[in-house]
């Protein structure tokens, strides 16, 4: 459900929101994935439409109903996620990854299911996934195109909450951190979340528990006024 009544201060402008969790093969069956489900990726994309804008979602598997009026990719893994919004990106003002990517995938993909046998399993061997919101930053430093000129993330912390967030943001050289803090029935799976939004300069601007769009329309305020 969208508010009415939004200001149209998006229009014409191209952003692209990614969603949900990526999905690492084991085998054709089985993959490791995260708790993500997409709902705040969502509400990103419904008040960007509802504010004038021209919405690219990459979508890694969300069980949602595609949100109207925006173009919809459907993504699996981490790779597939980077190569969707790269592509994405070109020509784009800004980008937000609400993606929850995983960190590592499996080196090697088993092309048939593995079997349980009366030995213990093997262990699964784990590669590092590119970081795709640290290569954004870096394209946009180096002058790299394409690059979006506005960069927003999101961070679910447990611990010291703030100051991660901060060496985070500038680990990644985005403009913008959404750090969350997990559990107290907030984030993963429910309608509402409490966020502080980190902004490059020293700025924090705190989201009280609401609804995702709320926090999505906070977002949206901080981006349109950098895009200003
Ligand atoms: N992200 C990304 N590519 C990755 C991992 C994360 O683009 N391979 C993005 C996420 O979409 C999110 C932000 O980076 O917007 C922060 O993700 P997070 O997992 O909190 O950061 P990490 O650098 O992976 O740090 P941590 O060790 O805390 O997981
Ligand atoms: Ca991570």
């Amino acid at each position: 459900r969208v508010i009415a009544g939004r200001p149209a201060d998006l229009a014409g402008r191209r952003l692209v929101i990614s969603a949900g969790g990526t999905r690492e093969a084991i085998d054709p069956v089985r993959f490791i994935g995260n708790r993500s489900s997409g709902l705040q990726g969502y509400a990103l994309a419904r008040t960007a439409v509802a504010r004038g804008a021209e919405v690219t979602l990459v979508a890694a598997n969300v069980g949602l109903p595609d949100p109207a009026g925006a173009r919809v990719v459907r993504v699996e893994s981490a790779l597939e996620l980077r190569a969707a919004v790269l592509d994405a990106v070109e020509g784009a003002d800004a980008v937000v990854m609400a993606a929850a990517v995983a960190d590592f995938r499996p080196s090697a993909r088993s092309g048939s299911k593995i079997k349980k046998t009366a030995d213990e399993p093997d262990a699964i061997h784990l590669v590092k996934n590119p970081d795709i919101l640290a290569e954004l930053g870096e394209r946009r430093r180096e002058g790299l195109k394409p690059y979006p000129r506005v960069i927003a993330g999101f961070a679910a912390e447990t611990d010291d909450v703030l100051a991660n967030g901060r060496a985070k943001l500038a680990r990644k050289g985005c403009d913008l951190l959404v750090v969350n803090q997990v559990g107290d029935g907030l984030a993963f799976g429910t309608p509402d979340n409490a966020a502080v939004v980190l902004v490059a300069g020293g700025e924090q601007v705190e989201i009280p528990r609401g609804p995702k769009e709320a926090l999505a329309d906070t977002v949206w305020d901080l981006v349109a006024a950098r895009l200003a």
